[in-house]
């Protein structure tokens, strides 16, 4: 029951302040970056667009991955709007070591969500899509990052046809500012 309840409350919060990301239907499977190699990805990542969330609220957003003991350590670092730094420390475990590019990332006890890489080429760019059914709608969020603070319009623009081809709708997407004049203060 603990679980249900901690999902629904979930789900209501999700509902309240993160409508843009709920659509009807099931999530839909793409396919995965194949023979996806943990130890490569790890390091700095630069956010330069996603779906927009109720959790990642400022900009200069940026994640940094380091492999222990077999689990991903995660800490996601954003500039907020009042000029302070925020982070968020969690963790990422691959479930089933035949899939591993698809992820599950935990940030608080008893809640976790798919973080899967759809494609990554460890050196420039990651295309990261997360989908979580709740009975007749679905909760989804994407992520494009690079390992500079920006990416080339063209990967940009192959990443998303990624997504289109796979029914994933990209219109929600928006760019996070990551001018160095702003983000400085995030290391
Ligand atoms: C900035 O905003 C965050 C989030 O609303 C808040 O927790 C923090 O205390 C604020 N810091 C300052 C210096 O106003």
């Amino acid at each position: 029951m603990k679980t249900l309840q901690v999902v629904s409350l979930t789900l209501l919060y999700v509902l309240a302040v993160n409508a843009q990301a709920i659509s009807s239907g099931k999530c839909p499977q793409p396919s995965v970056q194949q023979d996806f190699d943990p130890t490569r990805y790890m390091g700095r990542w630069y956010e330069i667009m996603k779906i927009p969330n109720s959790f990642q609220l400022g900009e200069c957003c940026q994640a940094t991955y380091a492999l222990s003991n077999g689990i991903v350590l995660v800490r996601n670092d954003e500039l907020l709007a009042n000029g302070t730094v925020s982070f968020i420390e969690g963790t990422a475990t691959i479930t089933d070591p035949s899939e591993p590019a698809k992820l599950q990332v935990s940030f608080f006890e008893g809640a976790a969500s798919p973080y899967w890489v759809l494609a990554t080429d460890y050196d420039k760019y990651t295309l990261v899509y997360s989908c979580t059914q709740f009975g007749v709608v679905r909760v989804e969020f994407s992520w494009i990052m690079s390992r500079d603070r920006t990416l080339p319009k063209e990967t940009v623009s192959e990443l998303l046809d990624i997504l289109n081809g796979n029914g994933i709708n990209t219109v929600m997407f928006t760019e996070t500012d990551q001018r160095p004049e702003l983000c400085s203060s995030v290391h």
